[in-house]
């Protein structure tokens, strides 16, 4: 890898990722066999906004490779409670820790902190901006389940104009010339710039609408409305109840199908479809432990 950080999918060039599946593929080998690649490392989590497997796999995945984690836990029980700055926190976790894994709630936030920083800093997720660890997993995810990314019809599902996964994803499919639709409900459209950015930059097909028609996809990538980033909650309920995936919407679509989620999710998929042999969300999340491993060590092996 070129970068010494990893904080958008806009910094890395195809070969980069087509590196770290390289790499995953390796450490899906050595999960669960042990590995001192890391021993002696030390990796900081600093999750400023709730998370669940990012947090988790970036630990376990420090782990499985040896490395100690230390994590910044809810930010109440910390100076920044007292009123410490961001800025002076990353420069003491920088002080302690050899990587340092970052999410907040304000874009930008990670490329703040890898200014100020010496060791590598992750990005794991800015606000509704980036989230480049969640892309190159969900790029690793559909290259094993379909063989291929290129020429794939990969329909984006949901809130596309909060979903910081979603907007990482479609520079990362157009990366690997993916076709792509973006299906959202009114109002909550991918920005105009991002698509416009991967049209030119990549040249792909991206189609935009607002209707449920989903019988030409290959993958189907959904996320939940990103209630929190509203400022009416109330109007995010309602959109989140009409936009939903469920076993007749998906009906008349191809037979191998498949439909990923970065998790969580609400109920924008119907709990029956968990069952179906199209919903592939578990194993995508499982995905996450090889990428992360391949990411951190890469990262720290330049430093
Ligand atoms: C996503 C996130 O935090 O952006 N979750 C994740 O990292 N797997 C998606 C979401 O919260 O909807």
């Amino acid at each position: 890898m070129r970068v010494g950080d990893l904080i958008s999918v806009r910094d890395l060039e195809k070969n980069d990722i087509v590196f770290l599946f390289e790499r995953a593929e390796a450490m899906e080998k050595i999960i669960g066999g042990g590995s001192g690649l890391l021993a002696e490392k030390v990796v900081a989590t600093l999750f400023f906004e709730p998370s669940t497997r990012t947090r988790l796999s970036f630990q376990t995945s420090a782990q499985r490779l040896g490395a100690k984690v230390i994590d910044f836990g809810a930010g109440s029980g910390t100076s920044m409670a007292k009123g410490e700055t961001l800025a002076d926190t990353i420069r003491i976790v920088d002080g302690y820790a050899d990587l340092l894994v970052i999410r907040h709630a304000v874009e930008g936030a990670a490329r703040f902190a890898a200014r100020i920083a010496e060791h590598p800093v992750v990005n794991a997720g800015d606000g509704g901006n980036q989230h480049p660890t969640q892309t190159i997993l969900d790029l690793y995810t559909i290259k094993k389940l379909k063989k291929k990314i290129k020429g794939l019809n990969v329909f984006l599902v949901g809130d596309l104009k909060y979903g910081r996964v979603m907007r990482s994803l479609m520079y990362g499919l157009g990366m690997f010339e993916a076709n792509v639709a973006l299906v959202s409900p009114k109002g909550l459209e991918m920005d105009a710039e991002a698509v416009k950015e991967v049209r030119q930059k990549f040249g792909i097909e991206i189609t935009e609408t607002n209707e449920m028609s989903l019988n030409e996809a290959d993958v189907l990538y959904v996320c939940r409305i990103q209630k929190e980033r509203f400022t009416d909650v109330y109007e995010a309920e309602r959109v989140q109840k009409e936009f939903r995936i469920t076993k007749e919407q998906i009906e008349g679509c191809k037979e191998d199908m498949v439909i990923l989620h970065p998790l969580p999710k609400i109920d924008e998929i119907d709990s029956s479809i968990d069952k179906s042999p199209h919903a592939k969300y578990f194993e995508q999340a499982k995905y996450g432990v090889p990428v992360r491993m391949a990411i951190i060590s890469e990262l720290l092996k330049k430093k």
